[in-house]
């Protein structure tokens, strides 16, 4: 089956306590729980991961990428500064989602920069939870018609 791997950042393990008027009311098990019942329809196996730590998301991305077929990540504030993801996610070359839940460039205007954006397929931001949703229908379109698993 394949895979889809889904990183969230730092902070992201507070979603459903954190400003749920920017992030919703969702907590992070129940939205991993949502995309691995989507995955289950689509036949694609979804593999969730969360670090507070820069260096934890570099090795588990380095870890896992030869055995997945696809990416979605919210970097959390790690968007707007971390060039060692952004190198590691333009070396692995996955098909890859950059998730944000709320809309970046609707709020500061550091944040509405990301260092990581450049190296991705595409991003999705302000559309809350259903983001990350989206972004797995997306992939499991893509990795149909190229057959890559
Ligand atoms: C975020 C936006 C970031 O700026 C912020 O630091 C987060 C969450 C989002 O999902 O909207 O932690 O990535």
């Amino acid at each position: 089956m394949k895979k889809v791997l889904v990183i969230n950042g730092p902070n992201l393990n507070l979603l459903g306590k954190r400003d749920t008027k920017l992030y919703g009311v969702k907590t992070l098990p129940e939205i991993e729980r949502r995309l691995k019942a989507e995955g289950k329809k689509l036949g694609i196996e979804v593999v969730c991961f969360q670090s507070n730590s820069e260096g934890a998301i570099i090795d588990f991305i380095q870890q896992n990428y030869l055995e997945a077929a696809g990416m979605i990540i919210n970097p959390g504030a790690l968007t707007h500064y971390s060039l060692a993801l952004r190198d590691v996610l333009a070396d692995v070359a996955l098909p890859c989602v950059e998730v944000h839940l709320s809309n970046i460039y609707a709020r500061e205007e550091w944040r509405q920069k990301s260092v990581t954006a450049p190296v991705v397929t595409g991003q999705i931001s302000g559309l809350g939870w259903q983001g990350y949703l989206l972004a797995l229908q997306y992939l499991a379109s893509v990795l149909k018609e190229t057959g890559r698993s």
